[in-house]
């Protein structure tokens, strides 16, 4: 058996990319070789993605959902939940907001609907996010499972880049957690459509989730290097009490430390394995630990989604329990975030798009 270091030593060259190389990392104990492992990830991502972090602004413009998914605090059988949904001036003030202040791109979630009415507001509000900003604001949707016909009028109405969770690589896992209409091979399929289309691709798992084991993180991992992601967007599962899945996980309180530390190591073994991807740290690490996110930069993620939806409708879009700045405005959160990001030595790109470089690569070897 090998040790850490020598792992580590040697895992920038390509042959020691494997499945047991990312299972040994992955269950680490002790808190000097984690810090080991981040500072490794931290590292590589200094080489390929470099030091700066890009804000993404997400606005959460609407939390009904057709869906069902056993974990989410907004699926449709939550009867306590107040549904909203934005109107579209909302969003375009949330938008130029994030313009003004430099962001140099919105994301745009909601729950899942694929009626007509819901179809044509997105489209027509991605239309009007461009023209305020004279087509500078980057734009990237998730809006979950659609046909063909509306991830690609979208495309054309502006957004650029689309985040769809796989949610597990593991299809007899994915069963678990979803009701039995919700189909693995679906989801897979829309990812593929995404990609097909243009958009730069992202997705990823929750981590730590009831009935998941080590191998199948291991296989995560190797489920986005092999569909090629541009983007991953993963955070460790957090118990929302009033979803059936809380059941399956008892005392949580007491495992927070570990479901945040495994958070972490995905990240960073996701940053060894993938290198030039774009890799978000998400708020589901903060809700764990008050600097998990700038923890999540450091170990080796390079994006950040300040929450720019207005305040009185945080309250209602809670995927998990206690989901951290929901009573922060975006201005609040804007000065604490720029003193965190600053903390950690790292620069803001300010107005810029921050592409993923593996998209970018990938696009200039097509265009040869
Ligand atoms: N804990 C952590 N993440 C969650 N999500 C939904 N519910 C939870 C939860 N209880 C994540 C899913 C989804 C994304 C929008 O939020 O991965 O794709
Ligand atoms: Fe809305 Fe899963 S509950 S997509």
């Amino acid at each position: 058996m090998r040790t850490l270091n020598q792992i580590l030593n040697k895992i920038d060259s390509e042959d020691e990319l494997t499945k047991d190389n990312f299972k040994f990392l992955l269950q680490l104990k002790n808190r000097g070789d984690i810090d080991l492992l981040f500072r490794k990830a931290y590292e590589i991502k200094q080489k390929y993605v470099g030091n700066k972090t890009y804000f993404r602004g997400i606005v959460e413009l609407s939390n009904i959902c057709r869906k069902d998914c056993y974990y989410c605090g907004i699926r449709r059988s939550n009867k306590n939940v107040n549904r909203f949904v934005l109107k579209e001036e909302q969003i375009l003030s949330a938008a130029k907001w994030a313009y003004e202040n430099n962001y140099g791109s919105v994301v745009l979630q909601s729950g899942e609907r694929n009626d007509k009415a819901f179809i044509e507001f997105i489209e027509k509000t991605l239309m009007e996010i461009k023209k305020l900003s004279d087509g500078e604001l980057g734009i990237t949707i998730s809006f979950g499972e659609q046909s063909y016909d509306t991830y690609k009028r979208w495309f054309e109405a502006g957004a650029h880049r689309y985040l769809l969770r796989i949610e597990t690589s593991n299809p007899e896992h994915y069963k678990k957690l979803h009701p039995p209409d919700h189909f693995f091979e679906e989801r897979l399929n829309c990812l593929k459509m995404i990609k097909d289309i243009g958009y730069q691709t992202g997705t990823g798992v929750m981590i730590g989730l009831p009935f998941q084991t080590v191998d199948d993180l291991v296989s995560d991992l190797f489920f986005f290097k092999e569909f090629d992601i541009d983007m991953l967007g993963m955070g460790p599962y957090l118990v929302n009490e009033d979803t059936p899945l809380a059941k399956e996980f008892l005392n949580f309180e007491e495992k927070k430390d570990e479901q945040y530390l495994l958070g972490l190591k995905m990240i960073a073994c996701a940053r060894i394995l993938l290198r030039d991807v774009n890799i978000a740290s998400t708020t589901a690490l903060q809700a764990l630990k008050y600097s998990g996110r700038e923890m999540g930069l450091l170990a080796g993620a390079n994006i950040i989604m300040p929450n720019i939806t207005p305040m009185e409708y945080r309250e209602a879009y809670q995927l998990y329990d206690n989901k951290p700045c929901i009573d922060d405005d975006a201005e609040l959160c804007l000065d604490c975030l720029k003193q965190r990001i600053y903390g950690i030595e790292s620069e803001i790109g300010y107005g810029e798009w921050g592409d993923s470089p593996h998209f970018k690569k990938k696009n200039l070897i097509n265009n040869i």
